[in-house]
């Protein structure tokens, strides 16, 4: 090439150089040994609900009263994964994955919430366990996933404090019988959710709205959680023994003391309140200024030592982050149009909106890191779930194109790396979900599945995010573009 050649042709080769430099992609890293994985629950996907002995939860009889679910579906069928779970392991498999955060069903073990447990219900498990294990999957189980007997509701459910020691009974037994190849437990799934949206907000099972009960439920959960603890510790000392806590990335709209305060009490009294208790035996106080209710609770005293449990991992699910000002909860963008309180350029962005209308807003899910490992003395740490519902379905050729769903994980998964990368014990990530399911009141209205599910035929399409998180599971190498 002549020299007038390559000025003349210089500016666009400098272009060329510089585009190319673009789209080369950034290519980050996890540690070896990274567990990818993906989640489901029993009652969201197992179907055969009154089968092989198994009794009625209270999502089973909630949503057999018509209207409580959107499209008046049911769990009667769902995924029909207690039939096909050879399959779902099978997409696991074909994922690369390495850790499936699946869950128990305690009517299946215990159909009245008591007593004996049901020999079929056990036998399922030990099958559905040994499945991953044979492909090399590490199991993270979960014993509750919301899906309580009914018979227990009946006896005063989670409001209840014979509750947790029936809890602590189901969790003995599980350990005993799944303790040999189960060694990741997460014990309750959510305690804020089926506390509150159970007995407070009563949109979800049992749909009680009751302020006190719903006060009681969440004191309860927290006994459960050190109940349980101590008897599977005794059955297996070695097992580790966390939960899986939603965590929404509660952030404050200016930095005034009033909002930051605001935001603190938020977080304190919804997301940390099942953390907390176990981590240091102790509600957090910024949760109540003024006292916290022990009265209302039904707080009697040594219940500090029963609730203190040092969870050996904490499991966080984020979907999305919580606006607040000492006014209350801001919707996302409403900070700008409102008149401009945002103090800082974060807040007074406005994220997408997924199919379900929930805000994509990774850096959120940093944040609710950083805060955990701040908090709790660099925990080990493992996602639970975090995922997005987005309704494409398969095309002619049945190819599911869910572009805005990779763009969700890869956005998220760059956190989880930038978290790390600061020092946060991050040893797993579990996508929400594996596969399309029953998601709660929304019946099958949402799709939050890697994997899509025909729900005529129970089909199962791994989605263009399925084989695009097998890549990043097989090669511990996220792209960026
Ligand atoms: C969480 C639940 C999970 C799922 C997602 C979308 O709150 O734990 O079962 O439905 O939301």
């Amino acid at each position: 090439m002549n020299r007038r050649h390559f000025i003349a042709a210089g500016s666009s080769a400098l272009a060329f150089a510089s585009s190319m430099r673009a789209e080369e992609p950034r290519e980050l890293h996890f540690p070896k040994g990274f567990l990818w994985g993906a989640g489901t629950s029993a009652m969201q996907i197992e179907g055969a609900w009154k089968e092989d002995g198994k009794g009625e939860s209270i999502w089973d009889h909630f949503a057999h009263q018509r209207a409580h679910i959107k499209g008046e579906y049911n769990l009667d069928v769902a995924c029909d994964s207690y039939h096909r779970y050879k399959e779902d392991i099978d997409c696991l498999k074909r994922m690369h994955q390495g850790s499936y955060r699946f869950s128990i069903a305690w009517p299946r073990i215990q159909p009245t919430g008591s007593g004996k447990p049901n020999a079929k219900g056990l036998d399922y498990y030990s099958r559905l366990v040994d499945a991953m294990l044979a492909a090399n999957i590490r199991p993270n189980c979960t014993l509750y996933h919301w899906d309580l007997p009914q018979v227990l509701e009946e006896k005063g459910g989670w409001p209840s404090r014979d509750t947790a020691y029936r809890f602590a009974e189901y969790a003995a037994i599980m350990t005993k019988a799944l303790g040999d190849r189960v060694k990741v437990w997460a014990m309750l799934n959510e305690p804020l959710t089926f506390t509150q949206a159970g007995y407070f907000g009563g949109t979800m099972a049992p749909g009680v709205a009751d302020p006190d009960l719903a006060m009681r439920a969440s004191h309860v959960s927290n006994l459960a959680q050190g109940l349980a603890f101590r008897a599977m510790k005794a059955i297996d000392p070695k097992a580790e023994v966390g939960g899986a806590f939603n965590i929404s990335a509660v952030t404050p709209v200016t930095d005034s003391e009033a909002d930051v305060a605001e935001a603190e009490r938020v977080l304190a009294s919804r997301n940390l309140w099942y953390i907390h208790p176990a981590m240091t035996g102790h509600y957090p106080e910024a949760a109540y200024p003024k006292g916290i209710p022990y009265e209302q609770m039904g707080y009697q005293s040594g219940d500090d030592k029963l609730m203190l449990c040092p969870l050996d991992w904490i499991g966080v699910n984020y979907y999305r982050r919580t606006l607040i000002s000492a006014k209350g909860r801001v919707a996302p963008g409403q900070a700008v149009d409102g008149g401009g309180v945002a103090s800082n350029a974060e807040v007074a962005q406005k994220g997408v909106l997924t199919d379900f209308g929930w805000e994509v807003w990774a850096p959120g899910l940093y944040r609710v890191l950083r805060r955990v490992a701040k908090e709790y003395g660099n925990p080990v740490i493992e996602i639970t779930e975090n995922g997005c519902s987005y309704l494409d379905a398969p095309d002619a050729q049945l190819r599911v194109a869910d572009d805005r769903r990779i763009s969700f994980y890869r956005e998220h998964l760059a956190q989880v790396h930038r978290a790390i990368a600061d020092g946060v014990r991050v040893r797993g990530y579990h996508a929400w979900s594996l596969l399309d399911n029953f998601e709660l009141a929304e019946g099958y209205t949402q799709r939050f599945g890697l994997v899509y599910v025909d729900f005529r035929d129970q089909r199962r399409i791994l989605k263009d995010s399925a084989k695009w998180y097998g890549e990043v599971a097989r090669t511990n190498t996220l792209r960026i573009a």
